[in-house]
């Protein structure tokens, strides 16, 4: 079993994979490495051509993970995603044929643009870490991770994923454009260096996925969480759905996907326990999509994260919660 120390080594190693090719913010390449250590799953909502297939793509390269990528379309079938039966004439047997679901790391880009019923056969395995084709079940693998994209423009043609299934994705999180002018010319210098628009094939793996497995594991088996943490993530839970401006608040899924993540970023953060800050910094990303404002606030398009922010910061934070604290 490896410790906090070593675990961080190998985390600040894949971030630094990361940030040699891809432009931008430490702390949202932490946060997406914490999703990841909970083996659950990330909605980017960005625009075209922020690098979010690139991301994505580096990512599984670091952690040795296996890649696919799907490109939703409006006559995608849930077979097309997960696999079928298919007749051999030549072994005169019907054999399984896994779609592309069964990776490591799947991308799945334009979410929206498939129909419900495709849409839910991909949230379903999300959800249970397994695929049944035709009555034959099949765990994934692990780790198994889904980061998928929506593009916050385009709804024409498209089927906004309902409340129940964005409740899926452990975070909601957004690349945006690069910052400064600066970061933007880094862009373009290195794509001259590189004479290539996909660098991924220059990463240097940090371990495989068994090393990341057993990141999870440590997640789960060594990070401590005081009581006075569950009790501040539940306040702050609560709150969201006494808040004014919401009609529907956070689920218990929700709370737990905090406390999940806020684990796996101490663990990211070379610490064995949470505190406040982990919480903090990490409620709107879990909550802001799974809170739904009322009517006219959403119709005028008040922001959901503000409104989480103000619920975090109405919560007296917990100053005890190292172990072994009273
Ligand atoms: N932050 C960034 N850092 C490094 N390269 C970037 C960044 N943003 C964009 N690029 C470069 O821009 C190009 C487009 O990026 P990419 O295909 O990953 O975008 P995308 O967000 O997946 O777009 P789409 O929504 O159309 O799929 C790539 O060549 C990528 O290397
Ligand atoms: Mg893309």
């Amino acid at each position: 079993m490896i410790d906090t120390q070593l675990a961080k080594t190998r985390l600040d190693s894949i971030v630094e994979q990361l940030l040699t090719y891809f432009v931008g913010d430490a702390l949202l390449l932490k946060k997406m490495l914490a999703a990841a250590l909970t083996n659950s799953h990330i909605l980017f909502e960005d625009y075209p051509g922020l690098g979010k297939t690139l991301l994505v793509k580096l990512f599984a390269k670091s952690t040795g993970c296996t890649f696919t990528r799907i490109q939703f379309t409006p006559d995608m079938l849930p077979a097309d995603i997960l696999g079928t039966r298919v007749w051999q004439p030549n072994l005169g047997s019907f054999e399984t044929m896994r779609g592309p679901i069964f990776t490591q790391v799947l991308l799945a880009d334009e979410i929206n643009r498939a129909t419900p019923r495709t849409q839910s056969a991909l949230l379903e395995a999300m959800q249970e870490n397994q695929v049944t084709i035709e009555g034959e079940t099949h765990p994934l693998p692990r780790p198994f991770l889904v980061l998928a994209t929506q593009n916050p423009i385009e709804l024409e043609g498209t089927y906004p994923l309902p409340e129940a299934q964005l409740d899926r994705f452990a975070v909601q999180l957004s690349l945006g454009y690069p910052t400064t002018a600066e970061e933007e010319v880094t862009i373009l210098k290195r794509r001259i260096t590189w004479k290539t628009d996909d660098p991924s094939e220059f990463v240097q793996p940090v371990g495989d996925a068994a090393d990341f497995v057993e990141l999870q594991a440590l997640v789960e088996n060594s990070v401590y969480v005081d009581q006075a943490i569950l009790e501040y993530i539940t306040e702050i839970v609560r709150r969201t759905r006494d808040h004014p401006r919401v009609e529907v608040g956070v689920s218990p899924r929700g709370g737990m996907a905090l406390m999940k993540l806020g684990r796996a970023f101490a663990l990211v953060e070379g610490r064995d326990f949470v505190t406040p800050d982990d919480v903090k910094l990490l409620a709107a990303d879990t909550f802001a999509h799974r809170t739904i404002l009322r009517l006219e606030d959403a119709l005028e398009d008040y922001p959901v994260r503000d409104v989480i922010e103000e619920v975090v910061s109405s919560v007296t934070v917990p100053t005890d919660y190292r172990r072994g604290s009273p």
